[in-house]
């Protein structure tokens, strides 16, 4: 199998097989060797070996409970705040140990956008955006003008709430709170970003904004999203990873997966014959 290539001075080691055998010249964003998550003695994960090449979108499909947020919560550290949970095996970021890094600053490099539009309810439309970089400790009030305008752009809701940022996030509707959400995570601007089906909830124009919107995004950054629906991996994707039952089944170009997958429980899936 043909694997990506990985700069010289990065130290991950192996690529998995399940590297699709695609554009080669793509650096390794992040590596996966060997996960293992667990809640208490449930086993939500089961060595996942899985890399994701820089400036693409991974989409990551399978039935409800196969562990598709748990693995994307084990990407930026999140997996461990939950109570006795446990997470063995490897995950890096351009090859230096996730692990073994501040989670805050994992968090800070790696962005999460939630199923769920979650805005602060208590803070404005720009304060919302700003509320990482003021974390961050970022006070300078034209910098912080620039970015939120830059992230609402970006996230493409400027136009609807230029006139006013004033307003409480809350009050936006479905689709513009996810898109805050989209803006509040790029205003850090994070390296990678994870995204739990962030379309789930929002109608058919909304949905095409957010689709519209990653593959700009990936141009600069590093996606993966889980999704449901596969119409949406298959527009938005570049690669698409099938979980079942805490298992990676199959990673492969998006194109494969859903014209000639290699495995049977793929083909059921995607068909809809079961999930
Ligand atoms: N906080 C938790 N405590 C205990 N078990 C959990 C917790 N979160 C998830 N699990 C279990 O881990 C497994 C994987 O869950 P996960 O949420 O990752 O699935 P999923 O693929 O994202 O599903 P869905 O498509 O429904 O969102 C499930 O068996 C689930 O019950
Ligand atoms: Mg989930």
């Amino acid at each position: 199998m043909v694997e990506f290539s990985t700069k010289k001075e990065s130290s991950f080691s192996i690529l998995s097989d399940m590297t699709p055998a695609a554009d080669h010249t793509k650096k390794i964003k992040i590596n996966a060797e060997g996960i293992n998550c667990y809640f208490g003695k449930v086993q939500a994960l089961k060595n996942i070996s899985f890399a994701m090449p820089e400036h693409s979108v991974i989409a990551i499909i399978g039935p409800s409970g196969c562990g598709k947020s748990t693995f994307l919560r084990s990407i930026n550290r999140m997996h461990e705040l939950v109570p006795e949970s446990k997470i063995t095996g490897s995950l890096t970021l351009d090859g230096s140990d996730i692990y073994a890094m501040d989670a805050v600053v994992v968090r800070k490099r790696i962005g999460m956008v939630f199923q769920k539009p979650n805005p602060f309810p208590t803070m404005s439309i720009f304060d919302n955006v700003a509320a990482g970089l003021r974390m961050n400790g970022v006070r300078d009030k034209k910098q912080l003008t620039e970015i939120v305008e830059k992230s609402l752009k970006q996230a493409a809701l400027w136009n609807e709430v230029k006139d006013s940022l004033s307003k409480s996030g809350v009050s936006l509707s479905g689709g513009q709170q996810q898109r805050l959400c989209i803006a509040r995570t790029l205003a850090v601007s994070p390296e990678v970003i994870l995204m739990d089906e962030p379309a789930s909830a929002l109608d058919p124009i909304s949905t095409a904004k957010i689709e519209e919107l990653i593959y700009e995004l990936k141009k600069e950054y590093t996606i993966a999203i889980v999704t449901h629906n596969m119409q949406q991996a298959a527009r938005v994707s570049d690669y698409t990873a099938f979980f079942y039952m805490g298992e990676l089944i199959e990673y492969d170009v998006t194109k494969k997966i859903f014209t000639v997958p290699a495995k049977k429980q793929t083909e059921d899936y995607i068909t809809g014959r079961f999930g």
